[in-house]
């Protein structure tokens, strides 16, 4: 099947058409002819690279009432995505070759994205024993990103090892950075509004205290380093310094540190509860600036799907976590590109071109430019269209959004994977 994309806007640049045929990008220019192809008429749209996300929890296997492979995948390809890696923390963790495979498998199945899965970087994410990194690297799933996300990886002896065994294939660990023994209990971000609400605090400090032990760990093993979804000020700093000195880390921001704030957390509402959690107008400020000036390498949607009954409860009780694939775009366009913090090639780059390299995906054709001879990637958006966000429309099989009824700017109109169309006129095609 080929495809006509007439009158796209590349990265929001001259209009052109895109002729897809064989999978990949067959020709662009102006006026190109049509014939045996499928038209989409495109005026007004911009055309992205199809987007990667770093971080994303898919729940299968064993919360499969939560979410499904087929489920997620569907929100990602409705959200824009080429390609989502899949965190480890499913029941049984992800931490054998066995399960990285059958979550990858099932991931082929749903020929909407490509899912490549994060292996735990310990067994059971029990933080003691590393797990068989090399067999997880050496399976069908090819995985080269090791997470306990969910839990940090505390011990300092262990993460030197695991930073040191993935030197050995390219790999990359992802650390979710909180020093737990500061977060005992805690309920949201520590500050004015957690001391006003009596609600125990989770200090900046605990995060920033890992992300300065594990770039000074990966300079000195001369290993790659990611910190997932980074939440304040001081993490950015800590970042733009180890850069400075050369260490080879990334790091990512979730939209909705990107957008919302701790005061939320006053509305006891459990869609606001959040790992690591909303923080302040002052972090929230230095996260865009961060990700505006490339210390932050890329958005990731840390989409974190829970079931009616571990969300819907006291806040005390509720489980961390926020739905954020469908979303995801249309909250950077807020934050970023109508700010005028990005223009949409820095909208590609942080969320396809770098995340495709940290997570090595580049091998499977994503993360690159629409170019002619490239693998026909592509997302449409029209980026002028508004949508009031109706949680019972999500593709997810959660409600946990943090953004229902509210008017985000952006539409998805069109996606193709390898020049397949996984959504057309903002419906998932399978
Ligand atoms: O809010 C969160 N939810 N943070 C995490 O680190 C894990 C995630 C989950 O799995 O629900
Ligand atoms: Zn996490």
């Amino acid at each position: 099947m080929s495809w006509l994309l007439r009158g796209a806007s590349p990265y929001g640049e001259e209009r052109t058409d895109l002729l897809i045929r064989d999978g990949v990008i067959a020709e662009m220019g102006a006026g190109l002819s049509a014939r045996g192809a499928e038209l989409v008429a495109a005026d007004g749209l911009v055309a992205l690279p199809g987007l990667v996300d770093l971080h994303t929890h898919l729940r299968e296997p064993g919360r499969e009432d939560a979410e499904t492979v087929q489920t997620g995948a569907r929100s990602a390809a409705l959200g824009g995505f080429s390609a989502v890696h899949a965190m480890a923390n499913t029941d049984p963790v992800a931490d054998t070759a066995g399960v990285v495979e059958q979550v990858w498998r099932l991931g082929r199945e749903t020929a909407l994205v490509d899912v490549s899965p994060v292996g735990a970087v310990t067994v059971g994410l029990g933080g003691t024993q590393l797990a068989e990194l090399g067999a997880m690297a050496d399976s069908a799933a090819r995985v080269r990103m090791f997470s306990d996300d969910g839990h940090c990886v505390c011990d300092p002896a262990l993460m030197r090892r695991a930073l040191e065994y993935v030197k050995a294939f390219g790999g990359v660990i992802a650390q979710h950075a909180e020093e737990h023994r500061l977060t005992e209990g805690a309920q949201m971000n520590e500050g004015i509004q957690s001391a006003q609400l009596g609600l125990t605090g989770w200090p900046a400090a605990a995060e920033e205290a890992i992300i300065a032990r594990d770039v000074l760990l990966t300079g000195h093993v001369g290993s790659r380093l990611h910190v997932c979804h980074v939440s304040t000020t001081g993490s950015v700093e800590l970042l733009r310094w180890a850069k400075d000195k050369g260490i080879d880390v990334t790091a990512e921001v979730t939209p909705h540190h990107l957008l919302l704030t701790d005061d939320l957390a006053a509305t006891y509402d459990p869609v606001y509860k959040v790992n690591p959690p909303l923080r302040t107008a002052g972090d929230v400020a230095a996260l865009r600036a961060g990700l505006a000036d490339g210390t932050i390498d890329a958005v990731a949607t840390d989409h974190a799907p829970h079931s009616v009954e571990d969300k819907e409860c006291e806040w005390g009780a509720a489980r961390p976590g926020m739905l954020g694939l469908q979303q995801a775009l249309s909250v950077v366009i807020l934050t970023m590109v109508e700010s005028g913090r990005l223009d949409w090639r820095g909208v590609a780059d942080r969320m396809s071109g770098r995340p495709a390299r940290i997570g090595g995906l580049v091998r499977d054709g994503h993360g690159g430019d629409l170019v002619v001879g490239a693998p026909a990637n592509i997302v449409l958006v029209d980026p002028a269209a508004r949508i009031v966000v109706d949680p019972a429309e999500l593709a997810s099989r959660s409600r946990n959004t943090p953004y229902a009824g509210m008017q985000l700017p952006g539409r998805v109109v069109a996606n193709f994977l390898r020049g397949a169309a996984t959504v057309l006129d903002g419906k998932a095609q399978r």
